[in-house]
């Protein structure tokens, strides 16, 4: 990644040599780079900061939802051998080529990764704060604390939202009275209009949120999620090992499944895995 950079205990950087074009090799060019403006660079405490955040952003969340994923499959065995059928079918050889579009291609696990996606957002909810006055419309009444009905909320600059996006991804006003249901068909289906409504960054869901500080990994998240759930749906066959009901989601930044009853072991989804039997 690195070659020949060294940085001081104080964030001095001493050596000035970066080769790779890793994002965190990028940002340590672009902060010495002599062309760009002072202004427009990261400091070394800066780029230093972002480190925790393609930690969580980039990698707890995908390897959470995707286990999310097998949680849902595993208790659907129609579904999961549907997925598999599938897989098998556009990719026979263990060894044969898969590349970008081959997968995008394929209709079933689209619509699984987009509702494991909606069903099981890693992230739960994001904070937000207003950066002005403003007037938000509502498409439902409330009645507020003093007992007036009210279509809008009035915010001041600096106050602070919980925009909840989980439960977004699962309102019945949004998605229909089966919102609660696991269903990837319903991808495959015309969906209700209120869908279009909602300004996720991708398949009008809210778990990448939307707007200028949206995910800028989602493409790649899902990408990864179906390489996952090829390599692992085409060769193995996944039974839960506990009651469904058992596995209760802990939210630690991104919503983990945990074993109710062994909480202290930490975040597991104990699984009974076969490899799938050749024909
Ligand atoms: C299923 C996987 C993922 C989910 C659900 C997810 C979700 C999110 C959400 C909700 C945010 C907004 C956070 C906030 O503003 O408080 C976010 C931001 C971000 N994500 Fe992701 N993410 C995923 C995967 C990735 C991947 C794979 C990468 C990198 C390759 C990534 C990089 C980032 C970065 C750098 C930000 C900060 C963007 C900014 O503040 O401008 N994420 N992600």
């Amino acid at each position: 990644m690195l070659e020949e950079a060294n940085v001081s205990g104080d964030g001095t950087v001493l050596e000035k040599k970066v080769q790779e074009r890793d994002l965190l090799s990028l940002m340590i060019k672009s902060s010495m780079s002599t062309t760009t403006p002072d202004d427009q660079k990261m400091s070394v405490p800066q780029i230093l900061d972002q480190i925790p955040t393609f930690l969580i952003a980039g990698h707890e969340t995908t390897s959470t939802a995707t286990a999310w994923g097998l949680f849902a499959l595993a208790q659907r065995p129609a579904m999961q051998s549907r997925l598999r059928q599938e897989l098998l079918e556009a990719f026979p050889d263990e060894d044969g080529e898969v590349t970008i579009e081959s997968l995008n291609a394929l209709p079933y696990l689209e619509a699984v990764v987009r509702e494991t996606l909606r069903y099981h957002s890693p992230v739960g909810w994001i904070e937000r704060e207003a950066e002005e006055d403003d007037v938000i419309p509502l498409d439902h009444e409330f009645i507020g604390r003093d007992g007036k009905a009210r279509k809008h909320i009035r915010v001041k600059k600096g106050d602070n939202f919980i925009i909840p996006t989980g439960i977004m991804n699962r309102s019945q006003d949004v998605w229909g009275p089966d919102a609660d249901e696991f269903n990837p068909d319903r991808w495959l289906v015309e969906m209700p209009a209120a869908v279009s409504k909602i300004p996720g960054v991708w398949a009008n869901l809210m778990t990448f949120i939307g707007g200028q500080r949206s995910c800028i990994g989602f493409k790649f998240a899902v990408l990864e999620m179906k390489v996952l759930l090829l390599q692992l749906i085409r060769s193995f066959e996944f039974e839960l090992a506990v009651d469904p009901a058992d596995i209760i989601d802990v939210e630690l930044i991104v919503s983990r499944p945990f074993v109710k009853y062994e909480l202290e072991k930490g975040s597991q989804l104990p699984m009974i895995v076969r490899p799938v039997r050749q024909t």
